[in-house]
Order: C-alpha cells, then structure tokens, then sequence
C-alpha cells in the first residue's frame, strides 16, 4: 500500500510514522507536511533513511499539490492527521482554524475523490480522519461520549473539527468514499509541542517558570497515551468498517491539578528539590480559558468489541516515560521555545497568537 499521512511532523503524526515505518517495510509511507510552528522534522530523525519513508513539504490546502501527490505516488490510503491543534491559539485567532481543518480536509477529500473515485482507483483506498473528542462539547459530572453522542463544539478549535467531520462524513455518503473517522481524547507522551498541559508543565517546572492553572484547575479530561492512540489509528486503518466512527479513550479521568500536582512531585524527585525549593510552589492560578469544557471522557466499548482495542499503557507507566523523555530533550524544547513559532505567524498571520507557553497570570 501506499499511504499519504498528513501532519507527520506533528505530536501524533510523528509517533504515528515511526511506530508504522519501521513495523510495516512492504508499505510506502508519504507524510505530506507544511511544516508550521507545531511541524518538526527533528521528530522523525529515526526514519528520514527509511526506504518505505518519503517526506513532501507542503500544505493540504494546496489542491494542485494534493492532486500530484496521489498521482506519483498511487496513493490507497490516507491517515489525516494535519490540523491546527491548540484551543488557545483558535481563540485568539480562529480563521486560520477553518482554512486549515476544514477548507484544508476539503480539499484534500476532493483530491482522495478525484483520484480513486473518478479514475476509477478504487481498489483498496481508504480516507481515515483523525478527529477529537471535543466535537460533543463538554459532559456534567456523570456519563460518556460515544459514537451516538450529537455534536456540540464549543471552541473555535473543536468546531473546525468538527465542521471537518461532517464533511469527511459527506464525502462518504455522497460520493462513496471510503471513510473511517476517529475521535479520540487527550494524547501525552514524547514530541507534544510545549504549549499543551503537560509538556508545558514540564518544560517550565524544569525551568523554574510559573505553572499557569486555568480556573479551579478541576477540569477534567481523558488520558491517553500517544502510542495507544497510534495503535487504534492503525486498527481502524486496516480493518475498520467503512463509513464508521470510532471513539478512542483512554478510560484515565484526571483533573488538570492532579496531574500537575504529580508533575510537581516527580520533578522534585528528579531534581532532589524540597524545602523552599519544591516545584509546587510555581503554581499559579491564571484566568480561566474562556468557554473552557468542564469533563470529557470517552466510553471506548466499540472500537474494543469491534476491532479488539484497548490501551496498553497505564498512567503511571505513561507518564513517568514522558517526563523522562522531556527530562532527557531538553534541547529539543528550548529550541521550539527560540521562536519557530513567533516566527511563522509573524510571516503568515500577523501577529496573531503570539504565546509559546500557557496564559498569562493575573
Ligand atoms: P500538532 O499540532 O502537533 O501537529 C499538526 C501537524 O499538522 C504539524 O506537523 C503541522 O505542521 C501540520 N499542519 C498544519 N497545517 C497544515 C497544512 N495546512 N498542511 C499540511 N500540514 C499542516 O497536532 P497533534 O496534536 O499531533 O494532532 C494531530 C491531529 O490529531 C489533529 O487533527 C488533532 O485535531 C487530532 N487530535 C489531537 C489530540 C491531542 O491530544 N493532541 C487528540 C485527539 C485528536
Ligand atoms: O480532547 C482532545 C484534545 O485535547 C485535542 O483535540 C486537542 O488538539 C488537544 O490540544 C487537547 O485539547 P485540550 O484543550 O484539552 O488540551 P490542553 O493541553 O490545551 O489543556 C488541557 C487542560 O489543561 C485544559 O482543561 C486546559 C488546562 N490548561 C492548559 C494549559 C495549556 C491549564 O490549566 N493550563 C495551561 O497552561
């Protein structure tokens, strides 16, 4: 097969190909990439030799490009994972939000069409759709999301994504594309770009910067594991059903300030910190994130009776070999936090979005 993965430079992108290159020699993997703020190709540094490995820079919103990409390549699968990302950044600047996740999907659906639909490529394709958990909103205190769940977007962000659902979905039922999406809960582990909570806490904890907590700090959300996640994204590309959703968990409800009380305490040990010097002390309580989902958590029931998936990390396990990758890459994430990011939205939006780390104190 020939598989174009979009966004493998990104967080779970790049996990995603170097589980997959090295595991599946017989396959083609394209990873087709613009490479913004959050696109690293330091990321793939264990695959960039590979001969199954072929690295485009480009944007999914390029129809051209995508059109070509199918053709010189024989394209039969896509796993499409290029998005704009971070919640905070969809509030401060949105439009680039709906350009890339759901103009960008668009266009990309178009070319998937053109290509196996129209020349009569059928055999074998597949347009898997990598999809969030934060399309249905935000759950009370009690109760699941689900395959069933009615959509609910809540953010810029979610709703872009959610906007990208549909049309994966339309594509499936108008043209007969062969679809599969999945929305999964929130990933940690290596290559998280220093925004998101976790990485954030960690980089900053190890620099003696504040730990911003948005609100009480009890929101809740549903660890997963970014290998687990990569795992399920392999099952359903191979053996899910065609026009079918699948929610991916990792049944791991934790409150933001759990997390970032363990966060505290490990790098304490790590660091031999106590007294005047323990890391909880950075904590700092910040204004809330506007519109800010209280719960989510996913019931995973159908993607483990249907295709035999469950994660295999547990929390504990999952969360010490991240903040021993973080520990052990500290480069790495200073040199993100240098300006690649600033430096991209200067150039393609203003000055939009101009934080690398969390919000701002009070
Ligand atoms: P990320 O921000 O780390 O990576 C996104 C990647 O997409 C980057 O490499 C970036 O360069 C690339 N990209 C952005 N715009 C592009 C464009 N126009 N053309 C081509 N490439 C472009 O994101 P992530 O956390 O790895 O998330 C990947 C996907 O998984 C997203 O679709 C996201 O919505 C979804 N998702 C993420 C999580 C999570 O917890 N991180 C959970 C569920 C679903
Ligand atoms: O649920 C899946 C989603 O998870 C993905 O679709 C998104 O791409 C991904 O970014 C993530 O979204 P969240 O908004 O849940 O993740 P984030 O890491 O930004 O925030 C997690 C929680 O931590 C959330 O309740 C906000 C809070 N938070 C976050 C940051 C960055 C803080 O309290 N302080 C912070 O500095």
């Amino acid at each position: 097969m020939k598989i174009l993965v979009t966004g493998g430079a990104g967080f779970i992108g790049s996990n995603f190909l170097n589980y997959m290159v090295p595991k599946y020699q017989q396959h083609l993997f394209v990873n087709l990439d613009a490479l913004t703020y959050a696109g690293n190709l330091e990321n793939l540094k264990s695959i960039e030799a590979a001969g199954n490995y072929v690295f485009v820079k480009g944007s999914i919103n390029d129809q051209p490009l995508m059109n070509k990409i199918f053709v010189d390549h024989q394209i039969d699968r896509v796993v499409h994972f290029a998005a704009e990302s971070h919640v905070d950044r969809s509030i401060t600047g949105p439009a680039v939000f709906v350009e890339t996740n759901v103009l960008g999907t668009q266009v990309l659906l178009d070319s998937a069409r053109q290509h196996w639909l129209e020349a009569k490529k059928l055999k074998n394709h597949r347009f898997l759709h990598v999809s969030t958990d934060e399309v249905f909103g935000s759950l009370g205190a009690t109760g699941y999301f689900s395959e069933t769940t009615p959509y609910a977007p809540n953010s810029p962000y979610s709703a872009s994504k959610a906007s990208s659902d549909m049309l994966v979905r339309a594509y499936h039922h108008t043209f007969g594309l062969d679809i599969c999406i999945t929305n999964c809960s929130n990933n940690y582990g290596p290559y998280q770009f220093p925004e998101k909570l976790i990485p954030l806490m960690i980089a900053n904890a190890i620099d003696r910067k504040d730990l911003p907590i948005y609100g009480d700090g009890k929101n809740v959300r549903d660890w997963l594991y970014v290998l687990d996640h990569c795992k399920a994204i392999e099952k359903v590309l191979f053996e899910g059903r065609s026009g079918e959703t699948y929610c991916i968990g990792g049944n791991n409800e934790q409150q933001n300030i759990q997390i970032i009380d363990l966060l505290c305490g490990m790098i304490d040990e790590k660091l031999g910190r106590s007294g005047e010097q323990v890391t909880e002390r950075l904590k700092k309580y910040v204004t809330d994130r506007k519109g800010h989902d209280k719960r989510y958590a996913i019931d995973a029931t159908k993607i483990k009776r249907e295709l035999g998936w469950e994660p295999e990390t547990n929390f504990a396990e999952g969360i010490r070999k991240t903040v021993d990758w973080y520990m052990g890459n500290q480069d790495w994430v200073n040199r993100l936090r240098d300006g690649v990011y600033q430096e991209y939205y200067e150039k393609q939006y203003g000055l939009v979005g101009k934080r690398v780390s969390g919000q701002t104190s009070e």
